[in-house]
């Protein structure tokens, strides 16, 4: 089971001082991906012009462009709350980047008062992410949003 106050306190360790939020981000997903067990993609989509665009991430090439309202993604960015979905392919308009993804947790972030983007974590076993996992991406995610609040 991951320790994620001991992930929240590596990513402070991480982000603290660095102004930059594309570094912050970019590290925030290598972070996540080389610690949670079974993944096969972790990292960002920012909104831009309306749109969610691909941002830092570690695993596969990706799909560059979401709409808001599409995908899993693109849902959980509309209703602003995180989204755990066991089978993506149960998943009314599920965005297939990469085949062996099996499910998926995303949790919108918000900076500034505003949607910024989205935590997106796949992984290629079905059910893979638990409430517990829910929880501590979502405090994850509030850390991240602090230190994305102190840079541009
Ligand atoms: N599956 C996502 C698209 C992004 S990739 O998984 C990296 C979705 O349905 O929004």
């Amino acid at each position: 089971m991951t320790n994620y106050e001991d992930l929240i306190a590596q990513l402070s360790a991480l982000t603290e001082g660095v102004p930059e939020r594309i570094s912050n981000l970019a590290n925030a997903a290598a972070l996540l991906y080389h610690t949670l067990p079974d993944l096969n993609w972790a990292g960002f989509y920012l909104l831009r012009r309306g749109q969610l665009w691909l941002g830092p991430f570690q695993g596969k090439p990706a799909c560059v462009r979401i709409a808001p309202g599409r995908g899993v993604c693109g849902t959980a960015a509309v209703r602003g709350e995180s989204l755990c979905v066991p089978d993506v392919h149960a998943f009314p308009g599920h965005i297939a980047c990469d085949a062996a993804s099996a499910s998926e947790l995303v949790v919108p972030l918000r900076v500034g008062g505003a949607l910024y983007g989205v935590l997106d974590l796949d992984s290629p076993r079905p059910a893979r992410f638990t409430e517990a996992d829910r929880a501590g991406l979502e405090a994850f995610a509030k850390a991240l949003e602090a230190a994305l609040e102190r840079g541009e």
